[in-house]
């Protein structure tokens, strides 16, 4: 991760250089609206669209495959394995049938960043993420990450592989991560807060946007964005009018006052 100023819109992951506003997909079936969506998406500026094996049963990774006839530029296409439930989920067997599957329905030879999704209770960390260190050794895997972490872990992982990006729950009202953000802006780690929106700014958060003349998602998104450099949110919607409000948030600008108000 790169920055390019004091509030830089993109950063660098891997790669790639890309905008910090992305697209989450755990709701996406496969429709063409919805392959029109994620095309749409794209061109409307979104630097990541997130998705997991598990999401609608594959449907998600099966539309984003659908609407991508090649790797798009400044956007980068991330999934997981190991999700779920159940002990024995993070076994190098699992991770890898799950990982042929989504390379099968992302239509890809290559996946741009792949996540463990979660730590598995009955694999140590370091056995899934060498299982999945092999896709990337082969160049089918290129950049890894890990989500719903502690930084005990992230340490862990960074001992048996690079690790590029940490997808942990953190939104305005969940801020238990916020040591693990810190930890990632000074690892150069992209922090990716999932669950976004699900937090609640309360009358404070619409005051701030009636004086922007933005909506209260939006203001979520700047203080996210203004939180750490190492932020990309992953907001997710079935809508292009809510995704290009969302691309729009990182034009907001917070004042310091606004931004400690919501801390
Ligand atoms: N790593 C993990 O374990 C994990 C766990 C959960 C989620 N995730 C990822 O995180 C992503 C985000 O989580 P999420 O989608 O569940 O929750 P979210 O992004 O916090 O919120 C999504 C909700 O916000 C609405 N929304 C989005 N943009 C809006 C806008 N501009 N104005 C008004 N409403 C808006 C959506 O409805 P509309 O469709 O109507 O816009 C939807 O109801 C997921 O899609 C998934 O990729 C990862």
């Amino acid at each position: 991760m790169n920055v390019e100023s004091n509030r830089p819109t993109k950063l660098r992951v891997g790669d790639a250089e890309v905008a910090r506003i992305g697209l989450g997909t755990n709701r996406l079936r496969n429709t063409p609206a919805n392959v029109a969506l994620v095309k749409e998406a794209i061109a409307a500026g979104v630097g990541m669209i997130d998705t997991a094996h598990t999401y609608t049963g594959g449907e998600s990774e099966e539309t984003i495959g659908a609407a991508l006839s090649r790797e798009p530029e400044g956007c980068v296409i991330a999934t997981k394995g190991g999700g779920g439930s159940g002990r024995g989920r993070g076994r190098p067997d699992v991770l890898q049938a799950e990982i042929e599957e989504s390379l099968r329905r992302l239509r890809t030879d290559s996946i741009p960043l792949y996540y463990l999704h979660r730590v598995d209770p009955a694999t140590p960390l370091e056995e899934s993420l060498a299982a999945i260190n092999d896709y990337r050794e082969r160049g089918k895997i290129r950049h890894i990450g890990i989500s719903e972490v502690s930084i005990d872990e992230i340490e862990r992982a960074r001992r048996v592989v690079p690790i590029a990006a940490v997808q942990n729950h953190y939104n305005l009202s969940e801020r238990k991560h916020e040591e693990v953000v810190d930890y990632c802006e000074r690892e150069n780690i992209v922090f990716v807060p999932f669950f976004p929106l699900r937090g609640d700014g309360g009358r404070t958060v619409e005051e701030i946007a009636a004086r922007h003349g933005a909506t209260p998602v939006q203001i979520t998104l700047a203080w996210l964005l203004r939180r750490s450099p190492a932020m990309l949110p992953i907001p997710g919607t079935l809508s292009l009018e809510h995704l290009k409000e969302n691309v729009a948030a990182l034009q907001i600008e917070l004042t310091d006052a606004e931004f400690e108000a919501l801390r």
